[in-house]
C-alpha cells in the first residue's frame, strides 16, 4: 500500500551541493515529492528526532553536526516507499555502503566524531508517522 516517510538530506549533503543528485536518484526511482522544505533545525526538534540515541557517544556530536547548517526534509510517498528509500540510501557507514547507494557512491569517513552519512530515512511506518510530525 501506498505509504510516507520521512527523507532528511542531512547538512553534509546541502554543504557538498548534493541536494540535486540526491534528489535526482529518488525521482529517477520513482517516488513522489508530496513536500519538501530548507529547515535549520533546533536542538529541540533534534532532540525529538534522535530520542532513541539520547546517552550514546555519538549523540552530542550529532546533534552539533545536524545544528551545523540546513537540512532538505522531505516527505515522500509510495508503495513500499519506507524500505525503498532506505535501500536506495545505503547501510549507515558510507565507507562500506554499496556502490550505487547515495551513502556508497557520495559518502566516505571524514575522521569526524559523528558519521556524515548524507540522507537519513524513517526505518518504520511508526518512525514515519513520528518523524513527519517532528519536520512538517
Ligand atoms: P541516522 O540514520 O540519521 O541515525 C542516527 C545517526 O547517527 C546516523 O544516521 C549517523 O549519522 C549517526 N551514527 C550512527 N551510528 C554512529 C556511530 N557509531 N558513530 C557515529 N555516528 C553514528
Amino acid at each position: 500500500a501506498t505509504e510516507e516517510t520521512l527523507v532528511l538530506i542531512k547538512p553534509d549533503g546541502v554543504a557538498r551541493g548534493l541536494t540535486g543528485a540526491i534528489l535526482a536518484r529518488i525521482e529517477a526511482k520513482g517516488y513522489s515529492l508530496v513536500d519538501i522544505r530548507l529547515v535549520e533545525p533546533t536542538r529541540e526538534r533534534l532532540a525529538q528526532h534522535y530520542a532513541e540515541h539520547e546517552g550514546k557517544p555519538f549523540y552530542e556530536p550529532l546533534l552539533e553536526f545536524m545544528m551545523s547548517g540546513p537540512s532538505v526534509a522531505i516527505r515522500l510517498a509510495g508503495n513500499r516507499v519506507i524500505e525503498g528509500f532506505r535501500s536506495l540510501a545505503g547501510t549507515t557507514d558510507p565507507t562500506t555502503a554499496a556502490p550505487g547507494t547515495i551513502r556508497g557512491d557520495f559518502g566516505r569517513d571524514w575522521g569526524v566524531a559523528v558519521q556524515q552519512n548524507l540522507v537519513h530515512g524513517s526505518d518504520s511506518p511508526e518512525s514515519a508517522q513520528r518523524e513527519l510530525g517532528i519536520w512538517f
